[in-house]
């Protein structure tokens, strides 16, 4: 027997030993007990970090959707798979069932077939966080399609990238959204986009907002009516268990986004086993992630973790400050919420505003407490752990990306003892190591490093999508023979891993992950504009903000520079998403760089931070005089 549910902290090390002595025959036991499967595998697992290669499960055939859907039918067909919160408070909550989730899911199936949709194709997905956005999802994996989800805040430009990089046949979207007070005109943004896409052939509308929109005859459909119409059963697809299940695009240091591609049987694995134990799931809680599905957080512990184990996941459509910051607490307290799991930004944002608005409602149902994307200071975990969940539920802060598909080093609830700032424990089956620069491994306790993973999990991502190359020099490159995440981390006296952030150029803004590049070149579409940087810089709430540093052609005044800061972020809005928008812009003559012509954000960020005790030597670069005039002008 597989432990499949670990309960205590002796039990923790005993399976992580497991893990890591027979890799093979530890995630085999979990795959057998589990899942159901077509065929099992001829090969639990080759891999070779060199090409990059990873096979899990080779051989098997599978479907997700009949994993998290079809099998729960026999036993829990009337309990709620989604609950689904709207934006507006009085507007009724919707319970779907996995038999109506089994209906909704079959009968959107069977629409994207009749549109000419097959295994294989990529479809774009556009939506809000409303409950077709998780069956779109599951309609996609059911018949084999790679769904392809873009986060609705994302901007015209950005959605057109991705539909492009990835060639998407199909775009499913609805008339607007809901976000707090304001409506968003999604389909106008896909209308926009999809002026530079002729890839795609259909375009499905969802009703959600009601307003007016332009329909492109030939092109452009209401899916209601579709659904009406569709039969309520739809045979899955037998999918082999490397086949891509989605792609989903995360910011690199330079560059286009990466399509990073999921696989179907290591994925579904992977994610069902940590949520069970992330989370301590047990039959009848409520479970809710605040995410949107549209980042990896979502995708793995909105949609396939949760709904692989049978559980209630809670879909929220709206925002932690409408119709006023108590809002996360209200839904709490209504839908007796057991599981939360949340990011630092919204717990910073939301411990500002005042204990009176936790303190009016009943939290008592909380038994675990998560954290994801950035690391949570200690003033935010103490907030967290004092206030909501009163000392007495666990807060699992848990590291992972966009590129290993489920979570990577966390505590596990009531067995790891946690500590503020540290993610403690390496999840069974993964195995951290921490480097120096020069590529050596630091096997002691007590260092810090870059932090890498030795050995193959089964959510990896697999490949990025059109480019295997990148997916190799990003990865497998900086240190032979293991994956480099990107990220610092130290380990203290005990093993316990604390991520200390980023060490390359991208900048984790309220926990989402920004590439400087496409920022910069944004800016610099400005006329005004010869040159720009962009640096983070620490911020109460967001974590990080950005910090631009920007070359005029023509210097100005200041009455003009202030229009141009606003034109700035404007063209930003349109080419990024209002999320990248600039917190602080500083006109500049020069930006230091290395005589290779390399700009030298390290200084950047340093002044930008307020910490110019130590700028190390300039005197190397090609333009050591500007240091001392950006120091003078900072912001
Ligand atoms: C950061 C989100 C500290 C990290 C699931 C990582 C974290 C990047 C944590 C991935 C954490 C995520 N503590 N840092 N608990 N979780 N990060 O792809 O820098 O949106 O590399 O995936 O977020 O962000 P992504």
């Amino acid at each position: 027997m597989s432990n499949y549910h670990i309960k205590h902290l002796e039990e923790y090390y005993q399976v992580y030993r497991k893990s890591v002595r027979e890799p093979e025959h530890f995630w085999e036991e979990i795959a057998e007990e589990h899942f159901l499967w077509y065929k099992k595998w001829d090969n639990v697992l080759t891999w070779d970090f060199s090409k990059p290669e990873v096979k899990w499960f080779e051989g098997a055939k599978l479907n997700i959707t009949v994993n998290c859907i079809d099998r729960h039918l026999t036993t829990s067909a009337n309990k709620t798979a989604i609950l689904f919160e709207p934006n507006n408070p009085n507007e009724a909550a919707e319970h779907i069932t996995y038999r109506q989730l089994h209906k909704r899911v079959c009968q959107f199936a069977n629409v994207l077939k009749d549109k000419g949709i097959k295994k294989g194709d990529r479809v774009c997905i556009y939506l809000p966080m409303i409950p077709e956005l998780a069956i779109a999802t599951l309609a996609c994996a059911r018949i084999g399609a790679i769904h392809s989800v873009v986060f609705a805040g994302f901007s015209s430009t950005a959605l057109a990238t991705r539909i492009n990089d990835s060639d998407c046949k199909m775009v499913i979207t609805s008339d607007g959204s809901y976000r707090g007070a304001k409506t968003i005109d999604l389909k106008g943004i896909v209308d926009e986009a999809l002026n530079e896409c002729p890839c795609v052939e259909s375009v499905l509308v969802v009703k959600r907002i009601h307003s007016e929109i332009n329909m492109k005859e030939g092109r452009d459909e209401w899916i209601a009516p579709l659904l009406e119409e569709a039969y309520e059963d739809c045979v899955p697809e037998v999918m082999d268990a490397e086949d891509p299940l989605f792609i989903l695009y995360t910011s690199g240091s330079t560059g286009m986004p990466k399509g990073m591609v999921h696989s179907t049987a290591g994925y579904m694995v992977y994610t069902a086993y940590t949520f069970k134990n992330v989370f301590q799931y047990k039959e009848g809680d409520v479970y809710w992630c605040t995410a949107d599905i549209g980042w990896i957080t979502g995708h793995s512990y909105i949609v396939y973790g949760p709904l692989a184990n049978g559980a209630t996941t809670v879909m929220f459509e709206g925002v932690p400050s409408y119709p006023d910051f108590g809002r996360f607490w209200d839904i709490v307290e209504k839908h007796k919420i057991n599981q939360f799991y949340t990011a630092p930004t919204a717990i910073r944002a939301l411990a500002k505003e005042g204990l009176e608005l936790v303190e009016k409602y009943d939290l008592s149902s909380l038994k675990v407490l998560g954290s994801v994307g950035e690391p949570i200071n200690e003033e935010a975990w103490h907030w967290y752990n004092d206030n909501i969940g009163k000392k007495q539920s666990p807060i699992v802060d848990t590291w992972w990306q966009t590129e290993t598909g489920g979570i990577m080093i966390t505590p596990i609830p009531f067995a790891t003892p946690t500590k503020p700032t540290y993610a403690t424990l390496p999840f069974p089956g993964i195995q951290p190591a921490l480097m120096d620069e020069e590529g050596k491994e630091l096997k002691e306790n007590q260092v810090s490093g870059r932090l890498c993973i030795k050995f193959p999990w089964p959510s990896m991502a697999r490949t990025i999508w059109g480019n295997h190359q990148r997916y190799k020099d990003t990865y497998f490159s900086a240190f032979e023979n293991k994956y480099f995440t990107g990220d610092g981390a130290l380990r203290d006296e005990v093993g316990y891993y604390r991520i200390t952030g980023r060490v390359d150029d991208v900048i984790i803004v309220s926990g989402h992950n920004l590439g400087t590049a496409p920022i910069e070149d944004a800016v610099n579409e400005h006329p005004a504009v010869a040159e720009s940087a962009i640096v983070g810089f620490p911020h109460d709430i967001k974590g990080n903000a950005l910090y631009g540093y920007v070359i005029l052609k023509d210097v100005g005044e200041g009455r003009v520079h202030d229009n141009l800061r606003k034109e700035i972020n404007q063209i930003i809005t349109e080419h990024v998403g209002p999320i990248a928008k600039l917190d602080k812009i500083q006109f500049t003559k020069g930006l230091p760089k290395t005589r290779s012509g390399k700009i030298m954000r390290r200084i950047l960020r340093k002044i930008a931070s307020n910490d110019t005790s130590n700028l190390g030597d300039t005197s190397t670069l090609l333009n050591p005089e500007v240091v001392q005039d950006i120091m003078d002008n900072v912001l």
